[in-house]
C-alpha cells in the first residue's frame, strides 16, 4: 500500500512539473484531488485496512495529499508569473527600435531671403511692419499721391473685390504694392519712422516667366529730421552687401514715382561680375534693384506727418525677384508653382 503511495505521489509530482499551463494543471489536479480523484479514492479505502496498518498508512496518506497540494499551488504561481512576464514581454516597448521617419519641411527660399532681410535691417534700427493683403483704395493709391485719375494708376493692373466702395476709404483692391503700408504706419506711430515691409502684392499680370499676378516686396521708409538720400544710399549698399556677403556698390539714376519727389532708381553693382560686365547684367556692369525717393509731402500729410518738421525717404524692392536673381532662378512661376521637386533644392 505504501509503495502504491509513493508511486503515485512520483508520477504526481511528475506530472504536475511537465504541466505547461493552467488548464493542464488544473486537469491533473482534478485527476489526484479531485472527488473521484485517484488519491481520494485511496483515502476512502483506508477503513478496509487493517486495523495495525490504518494509522501508518493514514498518516502517510494525508502526508501525500499535503505534499501534492503544495506542489500543485506551487506550479500554479509559477504559470502564473510566466504568463504574467510574457504578456509583459509582448506590451513593452522596444526603445532602441528605429522609429517611423517623417519627413520635415524647410523654409521656402523666399522665407529664407525674407529673414535675412529683416535681420540686416533690424540690425540697422529697422522695425518690421506688416499691413493688410485686402487694403482700401484710399491708402493703396489716393493717399499715395495717386488719385483715381492719376495715370500712373495703370501701370499697376489692380484686381479690386466686388463690394461696394466705401465714401471715404474707396474700394477694396488686393494691394499692388506695399507701399500703402507707409500710411498706415505713419497714422498709427507718427515721426520719427524707421520700417521695412515685406509682404505679398497682386496684379492681373499676364502670366509668364517674370510675370506672375503675386510676387512679394520690400517697402521701406525712414523719416526722420534732416533725412538725406545720402543715408539711402548708406543704407542700400549696407543691405546689399551684406546680404550678398561681398562688397556692393549702388547708384541713383532718376525714376518717377508719383509717391516719392525726387524719384529715382537704384541699381546695385552687379553681384556676379563686381562691375566687370557679365550676361547677368547685360554688359554693364549694372543690376536694376529698385524704385525710392523722398517722400512726397502730400504722402507725409496723409500720414498725418508735418513735411516742413520732418522729411524722409522711402524705396520699394521685388523681393521675389531678388530671390530669382541669387539663385538664379530664370522663372518666376517655379517660386509659388509648390513642386517639391524645385523647393527641395534648396
Ligand atoms: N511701390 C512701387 C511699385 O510697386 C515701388 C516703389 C517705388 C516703392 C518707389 C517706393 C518708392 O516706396 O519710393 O512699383
Amino acid at each position: 500500500m505504501q509503495e502504491k503511495l509513493e508511486n503515485l505521489q512520483t508520477e504526481a509530482l511528475k506530472k504536475i512539473q511537465n504541466s505547461k499551463d493552467l488548464n493542464e494543471l488544473k486537469n491533473h489536479e482534478i485527476f489526484y484531488l479531485g472527488k473521484k480523484g485517484k488519491l481520494t479514492e485511496i483515502l476512502h479505502g483506508l477503513k478496509d485496512l487493517p486495523n495495525d496498518q490504518r494509522p501508518t498508512i493514514g498518516k502517510f496518506s494525508n502526508v501525500i495529499k499535503k505534499n501534492l497540494e503544495e506542489a500543485f499551488v506551487q506550479k500554479e504561481k509559477m504559470l502564473e508569473n510566466e504568463m504574467i512576464l510574457k504578456e509583459l514581454e509582448e506590451d513593452s516597448i522596444d526603445i532602441s527600435a528605429p522609429g517611423a521617419k517623417y519627413n520635415i519641411g524647410h523654409a521656402h527660399p523666399l522665407a529664407t531671403t525674407q529673414y535675412e532681410v529683416e535681420n540686416i535691417f533690424h540690425g540697422m534700427g529697422f522695425e518690421v511692419a506688416d499691413g493688410p493683403e485686402v487694403e482700401v483704395e484710399k491708402f493703396n493709391f489716393d493717399d499715395l499721391n495717386m488719385p483715381a485719375t492719376h495715370p500712373a494708376r495703370d501701370m499697376q493692373d489692380t484686381f479690386f473685390i466686388d463690394k461696394k466702395a466705401d465714401l471715404k476709404l474707396g474700394r477694396l483692391v488686393l494691394r499692388t504694392q506695399t507701399s500703402p503700408v507707409q500710411i498706415r504706419t505713419m497714422l498709427k506711430y507718427g515721426a520719427p519712422l524707421r520700417i521695412i515691409v515685406p509682404g505679398r502684392v497682386f496684379r492681373n499680370e499676364a502670366l509668364d516667366a517674370c510675370h506672375e499676378h503675386t510676387f512679394d516686396q520690400v517697402e521701406g521708409l525712414m523719416i526722420d529730421k534732416n533725412i538725406s538720400l545720402a543715408h539711402l544710399k548708406g543704407v542700400m549698399a549696407e543691405f546689399l552687401s551684406k546680404l550678398f556677403q561681398r562688397e556692393i556698390k549702388v547708384r541713383f539714376r532718376p525714376g518717377y514715382f508719383p509717391f516719392v519727389e525726387p524719384g529715382l532708381e537704384l541699381d546695385m553693382s552687379c553681384m556676379i561680375c563686381d562691375g566687370a560686365g557679365c550676361k547677368t547684367c547685360k554688359k554693364s556692369g549694372w543690376v536694376e534693384f529698385m524704385g525710392a525717393g523722398m517722400v512726397h509731402p502730400n504722402v507725409l500729410r496723409a500720414g498725418g506727418i508735418n513735411p516742413d518738421e520732418y522729411q524722409g525717404w522711402a524705396f520699394g524692392f521685388g523681393l521675389t525677384r531678388l530671390v530669382m536673381m541669387r539663385y538664379g532662378i530664370d522663372d518666376i512661376r517655379m517660386l509659388s508653382g509648390g513642386d517639391l521637386r524645385f523647393t527641395e533644392q534648396f
